[in-house]
């Protein structure tokens, strides 16, 4: 079946969540039976696009038992999967609550080195799995080039699909030398994409512009937290006002203002719309609790409030 998003997720986690009292060090601490989630970028996009109901084929690398409970945990939800097995076992992250003082601790693991077959996997299955849309987020296992995203910007764009990235760092910078349709840096990663220590709100448009004007994305979204969002292409430039809402875990908000946007793309609405219903999104996501996205419900209202502004 062919499908309208691809997303693509090189260094998923099996997130392990619990909760504890007292932070004591020697001592046993005694956590809650853990929460079992599936987490990375792409996996986090394919989730929320399935919760606005859209589609999307979630391609990922999966490796040992963590890798078994991963790829059943995204498939629970529905989601049609794709998944090239690994020598090396998933990682998995540990995000604990101390419940005195509600401080979430949040442990990351690197992602296992990929072999060379492996990542030759990845490039192949791009390039035979042709979709308008295509998605990459979030971190690079060791050892893997900063140039992987962009060795699959050209594999999209050599089969006529528009690639989104959402990454940081040398392999953001890296492929936007390889020109992508769509990249959503947050303003401290634009910050220094443009090479500046810090950039003000009011100054992200015109950063963002001089990386539209140079070729390197057709549109620069640029998210600024509970601020909101610009969108620039090279004819337009909207600025959305994040809704205020009550937040609760910012986990999660990136990706899900990713999913919100592509499925607009993909459903061909104005890049305004586009803008409104990835700022609805990532501000939904914020209302719930831990690595909990986003509820369908929230979105819905939080759309209709900011295009009726
Ligand atoms: N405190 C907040 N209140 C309301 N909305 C928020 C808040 N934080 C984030 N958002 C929403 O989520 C979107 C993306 O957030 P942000 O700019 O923090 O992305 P990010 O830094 O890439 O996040 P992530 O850590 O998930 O990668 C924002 O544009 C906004 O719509
Ligand atoms: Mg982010």
């Amino acid at each position: 079946m062919n499908h309208a998003i691809l997303t693509v997720t090189v260094n998923p986690s099996l997130d392990k969540s619990t909760t504890f009292t007292g932070l004591i060090p020697e001592q046993k601490i005694r956590c809650t039976p853990p929460h079992y989630d599936a987490g990375g970028g792409g996996i986090n996009v394919s989730k929320a696009i399935a919760r606005l109901g859209g589609d999307s084929l979630c391609l990922f690398l999966a490796g040992g038992s963590s890798g078994d409970l991963l790829q059943r945990l995204v498939e629970s939800e529905g989601i049609p999967t794709d998944v090239i097995r690994t020598k090396n076992s998933t990682r998995e992250n540990l995000i604990a609550l101390e419940t005195g003082t509600n401080a979430q601790y949040r442990f990351g693991f690197p992602g296992a080195e990929l072999t060379a077959d492996e990542q030759h996997q990845v490039l192949e299955k791009i390039a035979s799995n042709p979709a308008p849309y295509v998605v990459a987020s979030g971190s690079l296992n060791e050892g893997l080039t900063p140039a992987f995203y962009a060795q699959i910007a050209k594999r999209v764009a050599e089969k006529g699909g528009r690639f989104i990235v959402d990454t940081s760092g040398e392999a953001l910078a890296q492929t936007l030398e390889a020109g992508v349709f769509l990249a959503k840096p947050n303003v401290g990663e634009l910050a220094k994409l443009v090479g500046t220590a810090r950039l003000e709100i009011d100054e992200a448009d015109d950063a963002a512009r001089t990386l539209v004007d140079a070729g390197k994305a057709a549109i620069i979204v640029v998210s600024l937290g509970p601020q909101g969002a610009y969108l620039v292409s090279k004819n337009e430039t909207h600025f959305v006002p994040a809704p205020n809402v009550h937040k609760r875990s910012t986990v999660g908000a990136g990706d899900s203002m990713v999913g919100g946007m592509v499925w607009a793309l993909s459903q061909n609405k104005p890049l305004k719309e586009v803008l409104q219903w990835g700022v609805a999104c990532g501000s939904a996501a914020t209302m719930n609790e831990g690595t909990q996205l986003f509820k369908a419900v929230d979105v819905k209202r939080l759309f209709a409030w900011l295009s009726a502004r």
